[in-house]
Order: structure tokens, then C-alpha cells, then sequence
């Protein structure tokens, strides 16, 4: 085979076939199985979406009630996974937490089942049900707050923040967090989902692929932009402040948070419509603060790249820290609830990555030294 170009962090590498989902950067457009992610976010919930993302196609009346009825059901957290939960670190990071989770929960499966290479993941969804509750008991403990048993009549959005808060969210609040959860639920070959896939090819098992992938996901390289535009909005504190803050931020040559992506060369689809969900809610709780702050962030900061002939918009993190603050969810919960949706998509990889396995062995392109002469442990210096 003929040696291929080296290409730092595999940028632009063809790393494998996928029917998952198509991100076309040029047009501004993400597809998960075929479906444009506007129309899923605008119809289905995260549910469905789940479904599609494990079977490859929409379910019918039937399937999905079903399938909603497995999920649900399997919300609740056994009592030692809720001990472990109570005994971890509280210093520790809420990513921390779910990776060594994930490990516990997979023996409380069947493992003659579950364990197997050849396990398809569909019948695991443990890891997808068990998430929000354990995310949601983490922040109460740590709060030194009572956990909050599921619920089955409520969508997975609105479970988690009954779970986080003690309190049913209203539909529209429900609703939104079921959504961001739709946007978040899929992306692709990014680093995480490839963590995930590469665990998987060594037939290893869907927790341990999944954990690796949350190992992945905890990098501020990959999640946490969105806990980082927060800080961003806190620090401009008002609206009078964003162009000085701008200018200084550029002349330091600090990254604008929630700005610019790899792949899209256009505006991020999900930004536009997590845009909307941040209306909504701020007019809700008549506090447009956040949202007027971002939107000259993104004005003057636009201006500025254009200047420079850097057309650079807004990405998936831009608007969604806002958007939680307002749901009530703290910071530190921001990349949680990122695993919390993209379980779906990186269990869609693992699956599809088993059903046309080759194990995956890149090569590295050697530049250290050869043939160096053996020193007696005397001689060493
Ligand atoms: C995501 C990101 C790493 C992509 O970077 P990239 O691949 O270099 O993007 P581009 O090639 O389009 O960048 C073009 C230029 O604009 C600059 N640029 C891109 N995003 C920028 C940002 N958010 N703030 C300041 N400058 C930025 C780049 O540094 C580059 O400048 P250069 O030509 O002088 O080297 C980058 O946009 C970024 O760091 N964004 C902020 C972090 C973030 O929101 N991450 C979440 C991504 S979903």
C-alpha cells in the first residue's frame, strides 16, 4: 500500500464509512440518518431521535411507545450505583464521575448478554436512560440535596430537569431541554465519537467504548466551549462592554468562545435554532441580559473577522449556555449534558462500527533515534 501524507490530528483523513450523519460545513447543514436536524428538532423528541439513530430509521406508532416504555423504564438507579454516586469525590468533576459510572453500571448487566462482542447495544440502553439521573444526583448531593426518583411520564428532557430540580418544568422548558438534547445527540466523526469507535473495533465492550467516550468528551478542546462563553458573558457583564472586551480579547489573541468551527463554513445549523430557544426563554423570564450581550458579541466580533476576510459564525456552544442558565442548570452540568445526549450517537457508532469491523491500527511516522549503543546502568549519567 502506498504511504499516505501525514496529516497532524488525522485533519481531513477519511477515517471510515458512515450512514450516520453528513455535516456539510459549506452549506450549514447536519443530517442525522438522511433526516435535516431542523426538521428532527422541530418534530420529534429526543426519543425518537435515539431510535433513529440505533435502528437507522424513523419508528413507527408501535416501535416507539415501546421503545419509550424500555427507556424509561430503565431510568431509575440501582441503590449502589446511587451509594457510589453519594461516595464520589465531591471535588471531582461531574465528566469524572459519569466515566467511572458508566464501569459500575456494566455490572449490573447481564453479562452473558451484555458483555458479549457481538451484544448489539440496542437492548443496552442503560447508559443512554441512566445518565440524566445520575447527573442530576451528583448535583444534588453535592448540593446536599435528597435524589429524585424518575419519572416515566415525562420526556427525557424534562425527566432530567425534574431529577435536577425537583420541580416539573412547565412544556415549554421540558421541551427546550429535550431538544438541546436532539441537537447535541449527534456530530459525526469527532473526537469522542472516534474514541468510541476505535474502542469498539477491539470488540471491547459498549461500556467500555462509551466510557472512553466520555474520557474524550471531557477535553475543553471538544466539550465544555459553552460553560466557557458563560464565563465570557459574566466577564462583559453588560452590553456597553463587548466591544472593548472585544478589542482587547483579539489583541491578546484569546479565542472567542462559541465562535468559529473546523467544519462549518457557514452558520452552525443548531445555532440558529438553540438562537430561538434562548428568545423564548428570555422573554419568559424577562431577563434578555444574556442573549443581548451574545448577539453584540456576535455582531462586533463579525465586523471584525470580516475586516480580516475571516467570515466566522456562531457554533452549537454559543447560545446553549445561555439557554441552561435560564433552564436553571449550573455550569459545571453544561459538558455532562453534552454526554448526556451524544450516548445516542456514539452507541449508533459503536453499532455500526461492529457490523463492519476492521480493528483500527493507524501508523505513526517514526522521528526519534536508531541503533543506539546499549549503556551499562553505571554509565548512565
Ligand atoms: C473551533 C475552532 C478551533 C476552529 O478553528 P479553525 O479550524 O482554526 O478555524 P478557521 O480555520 O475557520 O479559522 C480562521 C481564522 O480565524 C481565527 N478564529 C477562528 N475562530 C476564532 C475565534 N473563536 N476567536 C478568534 N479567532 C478565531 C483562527 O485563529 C484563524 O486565524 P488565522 O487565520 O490568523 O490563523 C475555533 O474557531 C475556536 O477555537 N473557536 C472557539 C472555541 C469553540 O467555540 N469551540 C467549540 C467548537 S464547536
Amino acid at each position: 500500500m502506498a504511504e499516505m501524507a501525514y496529516s497532524p490530528g488525522l485533519e481531513g483523513v477519511i477515517a471510515g464509512e458512515s450512514k450516520i450523519c453528513k455535516v456539510d460545513g459549506e452549506k450549514g447543514m447536519l443530517y442525522y440518518y438522511g433526516y435535516p436536524v431542523k426538521d428532527l428538532a422541530a418534530n420529534a423528541d429526543f426519543e425518537e431521535v435515539t431510535y433513529l439513530l440505533l435502528y437507522g430509521k424513523l419508528p413507527n406508532a408501535g416501535e416507539l411507545k415501546d421503545f419509550s416504555k424500555r427507556i424509561r423504564s430503565c431510568r431509575a438507579i440501582k441503590a449502589p450505583v446511587l451509594r457510589m454516586i453519594q461516595d464520589f469525590p465531591r471535588n471531582s468533576h461531574p465528566m469524572e464521575l459519569l466515566q467511572a459510572v458508566i464501569s459500575f453500571l456494566s455490572g449490573y448487566v447481564d453479562h452473558k448478554i451484555e458483555h458479549s462482542p457481538t451484544c448489539s447495544c440496542r437492548s443496552t440502553l442503560h447508559q443512554i436512560a441512566q445518565l440524566p439521573s445520575v447527573v442530576a444526583a451528583f448535583h444534588r448531593f453535592s448540593n446536599g440535596l435528597e435524589y429524585i426518583e424518575p419519572r416515566e411520564d415525562l420526556s427525557h428532557g424534562a425527566n432530567f430537569l425534574w431529577q435536577l430540580k425537583g420541580v416539573e418544568p412547565d412544556t415549554d422548558e421540558g421541551e427546550i431541554m429535550d431538544k438541546c438534547l436532539i441537537l447535541h445527540a449527534e456530530h459525526s466523526f469527532n473526537a469522542s465519537t472516534f474514541t468510541a469507535r476505535v474502542v469498539a473495533s477491539t470488540q471491547s465492550t459498549c461500556y467500555c467504548s462509551i466510557s472512553a467516550a466520555i474520557g474524550s468528551l471531557f477535553g475543553s478542546l471538544h466539550g465544555g466551549a459553552n460553560e466557557k462563553v458563560m464565563a465570557m458573558v459574566n466577564e462583559i457583564g453588560r452590553v456597553e462592554n463587548v466591544r472593548p472586551w472585544l478589542e482587547k480579547a483579539l489583541a491578546d489573541k484569546r479565542k472567542v468562545m462559541g465562535m468559529g468551527h473546523r467544519v462549518y463554513k457557514a452558520k452552525d445549523p443548531r445555532s440558529v435554532i438553540i438562537e430561538d430557544y434562548l428568545q423564548t426563554l428570555s422573554k419568559k423570564h424577562q431577563d434578555t441580559s444574556s442573549y443581548d450581550i451574545l448577539k453584540e458579541v456576535e455582531r462586533v466580533f463579525r465586523e471584525k473577522m470580516e475586516e480580516k476576510g475571516k467570515p466566522i459564525y456562531p457554533n452549537v456552544d454559543f447560545f446553549s449556555g445561555a439557554v441552561y442558565t435560564l433552564l436553571g442548570i449550573p455550569s459545571n452540568l453544561f459538558t455532562p449534558i453534552f454526554a448526556i445526549a451524544r450516548v445516542s450517537g456514539w452507541l449508533a457508532h459503536i453499532i455500526e462500527q461492529r457490523e463492519h469491523n476492521r480493528l483500527y491500527r493507524p501508523k505513526a511516522l517514526y522521528v526519534g533515534e536508531m541503533d543506539k549503543p546499549w549503556q551499562k546502568l553505571e554509565d548512565r549519567t
